[in-house]
């Protein structure tokens, strides 16, 4: 079974990743198979001063030998930079603890949850761990999810199509990814990239925030991950949670789910066919390659929406949970648009619940048992009944 554990707050000395599940012999290099797509985590138009202090890169301390994973947890660590600013308020030991209090809880934070949940009377015992600085976290363990179905030729990709009220259409076949990448929004359309580079420049000097969506799409993913045999080991259950468990992300479309949901059935459902070329495939693929809680063979894909961020420079009004008094919110240095990150996130949360389903499915103790089970159950469901 894979399984990965985070731990760590946003302005501690480090974030800490243990994966485990890994089969031996996966070729891993921290510079090569992660820290790429931490950066592209820390990037994107709108994101804050934060992003400019922290260089995210990923320590392998154990898992892997001589660039090769062992079948052991591979723990990883991301230092935070900022920890030098914040080394008094985020100190470990009783003795000489002198607090930020946070007491005007932020609204759309999880501040005055948490709270009510814990039972605090300093709302940075809750926003400490709450923060996506926690997403670096995870974008590092599905980078080493992504390096294992990589060797089994899944390829995993997002974009950005919305940003506030700038959106493009939902791609429909292939995307440059090139452009995708260079974009400072990575939006693939160059004209709409800037639109949304101005919304979100606008959206600051407004001392406002924007949301928007991300498309996420697996290619080459193997027919039959996941089940339909009990709610639980639902594929497209799993990938829901995944990116709805992102903050920030209220809702997820799986496959042209909105559409769907308004066009009759005639112009919804894939129509499989076969031929000796492809085997079995669809003439569509609206219902994102899943059916049944299953992967059809079919690309996976999907549409996550994310709200505006919550912290705005001209704050909303909240309450003081010591005194009961409305009073403006508390404003700690923030991001305008997270949606060009969310979606590298996305794509990691893709990337492990494929990467976990295919090792349930596929699980050998090593890379090429793997890699023989993929290739062989490729060729198997490829063939008429
Ligand atoms: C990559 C990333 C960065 C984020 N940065 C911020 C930020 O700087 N300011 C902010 O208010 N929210 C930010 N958020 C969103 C909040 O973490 C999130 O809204 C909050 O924790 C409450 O969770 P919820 O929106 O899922 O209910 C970010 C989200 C992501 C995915």
């Amino acid at each position: 079974m894979l399984r990965f554990l985070t731990a760590g707050e946003s302005h501690g000395p480090q974030l800490t990743v243990i994966v485990e599940g890994i089969p031996a012999g996966v070729p891993m290099d921290a510079a090569r198979d992660i820290d790429p797509d931490l950066r592209r985590r820390q990037g994107g138009h709108g994101r804050g001063k934060r992003q400019q202090i922290e260089h995210d890169a990923a320590r392998i301390v154990s898992g892997v030998r001589g660039g090769k994973t062992l079948g052991s947890p591979i723990t990883l660590v991301i230092e935070n930079r900022d920890w030098e600013n914040w080394k008094g308020p985020m100190q470990v030991e009783a003795r000489g603890f002198k607090s930020k209090r946070v007491t005007r809880v932020r609204p759309g934070h999880a501040d005055l949850a948490g709270v009510l949940k814990y039972g605090f009377s300093d709302a940075r015992d809750v926003l400490e761990r709450a923060s996506a600085r926690e997403t670096a976290a995870r974008v590092a363990a599905g980078a080493v999810g992504r390096t294992l179905i990589a060797a089994l030729g899944v390829d995993v990709h997002s974009c950005v199509i919305r940003i506030g009220d700038i959106h493009v259409s939902v791609p429909d076949g292939e995307v440059a990814w090139d452009s995708v990448e260079r974009s400072a929004v990575r939006c693939a359309d160059l004209g709409a990239s800037a639109r949304m580079v101005a919304a979100i420049d606008a959206a600051r000097e407004r001392g406002d925030t924007l949301g928007g969506t991300a498309y996420v799409v697996a290619a080459h993913v193997p027919a039959g991950l996941g089940s339909y045999v009990h709610w639980d080991r639902r594929i497209d259950g799993l990938i829901a949670q995944a990116m709805c468990s992102i903050p920030s992300v209220k809702g997820v479309e799986l496959g042209a789910a909105v559409l769907a949901a308004q066009s009759p059935g005639s112009d919804v459902h894939d129509e499989p066919r076969w031929d000796a070329e492809l085997g079995f495939h669809h003439l569509t693929n609206r219902q994102g390659g899943l059916a049944g809680g299953v992967t059809d063979g079919e690309p996976v894909w999907a549409l996550v929406h994310f709200k505006p961020i919550s912290t705005l420079l001209h704050p909303l009004r909240s309450v003081d949970i010591h005194t009961g008094a409305e009073i403006n919110a508390h404003y700690e240095r923030s991001d305008i648009c997270v949606v060009p990150a969310g979606a590298v996130v996305a794509e990691a949360m893709l990337a492990w619940v494929l990467a976990a389903a295919a090792t349930e499915k596929f699980g050998g103790d090593t890379l090429g048992e793997m890699r023989r089970a993929v290739a062989a159950h490729r060729r198997a469901v490829s063939r008429l009944r």
